[in-house]
């Protein structure tokens, strides 16, 4: 497998001031790596960081093989796509419309979130969290991604809802090929469907490994939490 993302040594923050520290990590085709962490560890601004949108203070990006683009809409015409857990969904327009407005084929989208098809003609402000999660998806995935950057999917959904939204997940990595960095607070969901993890707290890796082996170490990924 070759890596389609990579950050390497990556320090980044706001106004000058880190969040993340010197944070290495690279995304395979086809993989998905769980990134985990407590409330303000960096996760939201290392994902920034993957997509070009916060410049680093240091360190390299690298998508493709070759460092980001200054332009952010180059980088996702290389197939570079942010799903932000605002979502990005227009409520007043239909699912049809959202999709349309995405610029590109839906089918593939639709057939890995069959779901949606039953609810094109319905206004998105009518969706339940978890549809619309699948809408902000499916968006992204019409954009023909090469990896997807995914901020905390399952904000505001019960674990149930979360619960049926990663097959799909994990279905574009193995059928689409697609790399996966997918930030969530549902550590055992993660787990179950991630090959690999990284734990964040204060802007550092605290641990990291196959998700097969944290899941079987819940109190190392405990420790990892509150930075043992
Ligand atoms: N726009 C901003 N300006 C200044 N500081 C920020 C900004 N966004 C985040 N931070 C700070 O950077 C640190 C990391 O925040 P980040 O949003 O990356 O964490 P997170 O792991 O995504 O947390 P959460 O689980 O709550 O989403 C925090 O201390 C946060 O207060
Ligand atoms: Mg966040």
């Amino acid at each position: 497998m070759s890596d389609v993302l990579t950050l390497t040594g990556i320090t980044a923050g706001y106004a000058g001031i880190p969040a993340v520290r010197d944070l290495d990590l690279s995304v395979a085709s086809g993989e998905i790596v769980a990134m985990l962490g407590p409330n303000g560890a960096g996760k939201t601004t290392t994902l920034l960081t993957a997509a070009g949108v916060i410049t680093p203070m240091s360190g390299v990006v690298t998508a493709f093989g070759k460092p980001l683009h200054r332009r952010l809409e180059q980088n996702a015409r290389a197939g570079l796509v942010l799903v932000p857990d605002t979502r990005g969904v227009f409520h007043t327009l239909s699912v049809r419309e959202n999709l349309a407005l995405a610029g590109g084929d839906p089918g593939e989208a639709l057939d890995l979130f069959p779901a949606l098809k039953g609810l094109m003609s319905r206004r998105c402000g009518r969706l339940s969290g978890g549809e619309q999660q699948m809408l902000a998806i499916a968006k992204a995935l019409v954009r023909r991604p090469r990896v997807l950057l995914i901020d905390e999917m399952s904000m505001g959904l019960a674990p149930v809802a979360v619960q049926a939204l990663l097959p799909s997940i994990r279905a574009l990595a193995d059928r689409l090929g697609v790399g996966v960095l997918l930030v969530e607070q549902h550590i055992d969901l993660a787990l179950s469907i991630a090959d690999r993890a990284v734990v964040l707290h204060h802007g550092r890796v605290s641990l990291t490994g196959p998700a097969a082996e944290l899941r079987a170490d819940r109190h190392a990924v405990a420790d990892a939490y509150f930075g043992g």
